[in-house]
């Protein structure tokens, strides 16, 4: 299909809260030439316990409002909507959309030595067994093994990355996958990157972690450069290069924004999403 997007456009980037901050921070990294707008669903988090027809409407209504903002192409940057919505929205819109699952699939099954892969996320997606549709579609001998993660997004949340309370919980869910001699983990859900020094230690150096986000953010890269659409470096910015939406809780995504991005956040606009 031809896209007609302009280049100097920005990338939509949304997610059902401030876990997807996790992606724009890789595409930020990664392509730094890039404006992003990001929309946080704070209102209706989390999407991780809701129905597939839930969340496709959602990210209908999301994708709706980020095409009013002119972007050129979208990621979807939640786990769970990527599992449940992705295939039906990129079928509806005549820009590209990309999710974070097929790239970090893509990078467990070409990490794995004994081909024992698992994959942490909420139960949404787990229970999706999207991961294990995508692995073995890619390697069919792979082994996988999904566990559902339920509190480390609150964890996360709270700011307890570094505390003896997400430590126990943590230990607790991973020791049903060490069991299982798995040599990969893929951290499939927004927030776990962020808990990755205490995965790390729990695992052990010999497990490869698997960060959907970074990989996502590369393939966006390339799908750019492919379509025609990367952004003129020396174009200059009108506005802020990066901008950022939620349909609640304004300020409390701006200071957990500012926290994990590299720079400070001094706005974020709440908008009525489902006017969308
Ligand atoms: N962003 C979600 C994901 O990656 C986690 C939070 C939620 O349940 O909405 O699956």
């Amino acid at each position: 299909m031809q896209i007609q997007a302009d280049r100097n456009a920005p990338v939509g980037v949304f997610d059902s809260g401030v876990g997807g901050l996790t992606v724009a921070r890789e595409i930020m990294r990664q392509i730094p030439e890039e404006r992003i707008v990001y929309f946080g669903d704070t209102a209706r988090v989390p999407y991780g316990s809701k129905s597939r027809d839930t969340i496709v409407r959602y990210s209908r209504q999301i994708i709706r409002f980020l095409r009013t903002q002119q972007v050129k192409a979208i990621v979807i940057a939640c786990n769970t909507a990527s599992a449940y919505a992705l295939d039906t929205v990129a079928a509806e819109t005549d820009i590209p959309v990309i999710g974070v699952i097929n790239a970090g699939a893509r990078t467990a099954v070409g990490a794995t030595r004994n081909g024992r892969i698992g994959v942490i996320g909420t139960e949404a997606t787990i229970g999706s067994g999207i991961y294990t549709r995508v692995m073995q579609e890619m390697r069919p001998e792979v082994q996988v093994i999904g566990k559902s993660c339920p509190l480390f997004c609150p964890l996360v949340e709270e700011g307890l990355l570094h505390d003896s309370v997400t430590d126990e919980i943590a230990s607790r869910y991973l020791s049903e996958l060490k069991g299982k001699y798995i040599d990969t983990l893929v951290l499939g859900c927004t927030h776990y990157p962020l808990l990755r020094s205490t995965l790390r230690r729990l695992m052990g150096e010999d497990v490869v972690l698997v960060n959907p986000a970074y990989e996502t953010a590369i393939e966006l890269k390339g799908l750019l450069r492919e379509q025609g659409l990367s952004r003129d470096p020396d174009a200059p910015f009108a506005g802020d290069q990066y901008q950022f939406f939620v349909s609640d809780l304004a300020e409390k995504f701006t200071d957990f924004a500012t926290s994990i991005l590299p720079n400070e956040v001094k706005e974020t606009k709440k908008i009525q999403i489902e006017n969308y």
